[in-house]
């Protein structure tokens, strides 16, 4: 079965349940995001919306595209977008902001390197994005049948592209201010770490 049908099928069953607030989003937010003038953020890969409502209650003019029609049917918002990462339907130099958590990693290298190209494009100049991808050493990419729940069920078996340091330089050679930061976690075990790469740049 393809990822986007995967995804439809989790959310028709609403099976995905992310933690509000994301910490991601929060520290993006504290640390990056202007508090004095009115900006426009791109939520990229917004799934059923958790980041997008933390940015709105901001005061951030936010965009949530998906490519998952069952995550943003519910969703009752005038500014939610069904399309893929690797062909934004927005012209350039738009966005002041992009956040896109753990969205990119369930693709190809070649859907995930097209999608930064367009990230690019769609940044303004000076924009910041940040982006989450996943390490070539994360234990998610073993498939794996001992899952806990219905969703780990269905997203531990989905295609995911992992990714090295090297490969980040390289996708990324067209921005400004490059910052590969880390976050990695495993509850019961340390030598199974689920291991992501917290990307922050500018145009
Ligand atoms: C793990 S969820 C993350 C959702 C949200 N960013 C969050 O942090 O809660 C991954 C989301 O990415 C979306 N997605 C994956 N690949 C995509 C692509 N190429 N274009 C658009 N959306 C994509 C899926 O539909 C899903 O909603």
């Amino acid at each position: 079965m393809k990822n986007i049908s995967i995804w439809n099928k989790i959310y028709k069953n609403e099976l995905f349940r992310p933690q509000y607030p994301n910490q991601n989003a929060e520290y993006f937010y504290l640390y990056h995001i202007s508090k004095k003038k009115k900006s426009k953020l791109l939520d990229l890969g917004c799934g059923n919306f958790v980041n997008s409502k933390y940015f709105l209650e901001k005061k951030i003019s936010v965009y949530s595209a998906d490519f998952s029609y069952e995550a943003l049917k519910s969703i009752n918002y005038n500014k939610k977008i069904i399309c893929r990462s690797e062909n934004l339907p927005f012209k350039n130099n738009f966005f002041d902001y992009i956040f896109c958590d753990s969205v990119l990693y369930y693709n190809t290298f070649k859907q995930i390197n097209k999608s930064i190209e367009e990230i690019h494009r769609v940044l303004k100049k000076h924009g910041i994005a940040r982006i989450t991808l996943l390490s070539d050493k994360s234990i998610d990419l073993v498939k794996t049948k001992a899952a806990s729940n219905k969703f780990n069920k269905l997203e531990y078996n989905m295609n995911k592209t992992g990714i090295n340091p090297k490969q980040i330089k390289k996708c990324f050679k067209n921005f400004k201010n490059l910052k590969i930061g880390m976050s990695s976690y495993n509850y019961v075990s340390i030598n199974k770490q689920k291991i992501f790469y917290i990307i922050t740049c500018s145009k």
